[in-house]
This record gives C-alpha cells, sequence and structure tokens, in this order.
C-alpha cells in the first residue's frame, strides 16, 4: 500500500497516473452556447475525475463525483433534448434514448460502486466507466448533431430566416 502510495504522490498537482486529462477542442463546439457551457462544465469535471481516479487515495470524494456528474448529466441530457427537439433535429428521438440508457448505466455503475468500503484495483478501474460513456457519446453521438445545429443557427442569423419548420 505505502509502496503504491509514494509512487503516485509526486508533485502537488501532477500525479503519476496513467491517464491524461481531456483538452476541450475547438472542434468540439456544437454551435448553441448552453450544449456548448455543459460540455465544457463536463470536461472539467471529467478532469478533476481522473485527478482523483489516478491518485487513488479517497474513495468516497470519487463515489461523490459520480454521483455529481450523474446528476449534471441528468440536467445536461434534459436540456439538450428539449434543444435538439426545438431545432428539428432528425435525430432527437434516438439521441434522447441514447441519453436514457447512458443514465441507466451511469445509475448501475454507481449503486456497484458506492457499497464498496475496501477499494481494490478492479474498483478503481471500474470508476472510469462513466467518463468513457460519456466521453464517448460526445464524441460519436453529439457531435452527430454539430452541423445541423449549425445550420439552423446560420438560417437564423440570416436574412431570409429559412430554417427548418419550427414546431
Ligand atoms: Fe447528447
Ligand atoms: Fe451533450
Amino acid at each position: 500500500m505505502e509502496h503504491r502510495k509514494s509512487a503516485r504522490e509526486t508533485t502537488s498537482d501532477t500525479v503519476t497516473g496513467d491517464i491524461e486529462p481531456f483538452p476541450w477542442l475547438p472542434v468540439l463546439e456544437m454551435g448553441n452556447e448552453e450544449i456548448d457551457r455543459d460540455h465544457r462544465e463536463a470536461v472539467e469535471e471529467g478532469n478533476h475525475l481522473i485527478r482523483l481516479l489516478n491518485a487513488r487515495d479517497s474513495w468516497a470524494e470519487t463515489v461523490e463525483m459520480l454521483r455529481r456528474s450523474r446528476d449534471r448529466s441528468t440536467r445536461h441530457f434534459a436540456n439538450e433534448d428539449k434543444i435538439l427537439k426545438r431545432a428539428g433535429y432528425p435525430g432527437a428521438d434516438a439521441h434522447r434514448r441514447a441519453h436514457r440508457r447512458i443514465l441507466v448505466e451511469l445509475n448501475a455503475i454507481i449503486a456497484e460502486l458506492e457499497i464498496v468500503t475496501d477499494p481494490q484495483p478492479h474498483h478503481w478501474e471500474r470508476a472510469h466507466a462513466p467518463r468513457n460513456l460519456l466521453v464517448d457519446h460526445c464524441l460519436h453521438d453529439d457531435l452527430k448533431f454539430k452541423s445541423h445545429l449549425e445550420h439552423v443557427g446560420q438560417a437564423r442569423r440570416g436574412p431570409g430566416r429559412v430554417g427548418p419548420n419550427r414546431k
């Protein structure tokens, strides 16, 4: 135990973890202020979680962070679903279902981890799963609506307001 801890406690900010923080990239801008703000927050939160996971020294804080991330995702998904519907995104229903599936998985992972009192290496590994799910969703599913939102945004800003029909 002591050996592992001393190997990970190097300098104040840079712990010797296996996972690097995820940088915010311009390609992640979706063309909607609210969604972009939420995603930036999620990236910051994910990076905080990575620091906890790399350090492996506070399980309670890690589980609390996973709960916070689940709660934030719940709010973000509801907001994103509303925006996609309003923007007439053709994949809005499928996207809403993907959000629902992720929340079910997040809840299952948290339920599994919050009863752990003496975390073993496989528990720390498992605690990476929520972030992986969210990053995967953002890179594979969210990026699919980017061009739609950009098109709608341009149409609304343009002189003729020729956007898709709004309900
Ligand atoms: Fe999404
Ligand atoms: Fe999103």
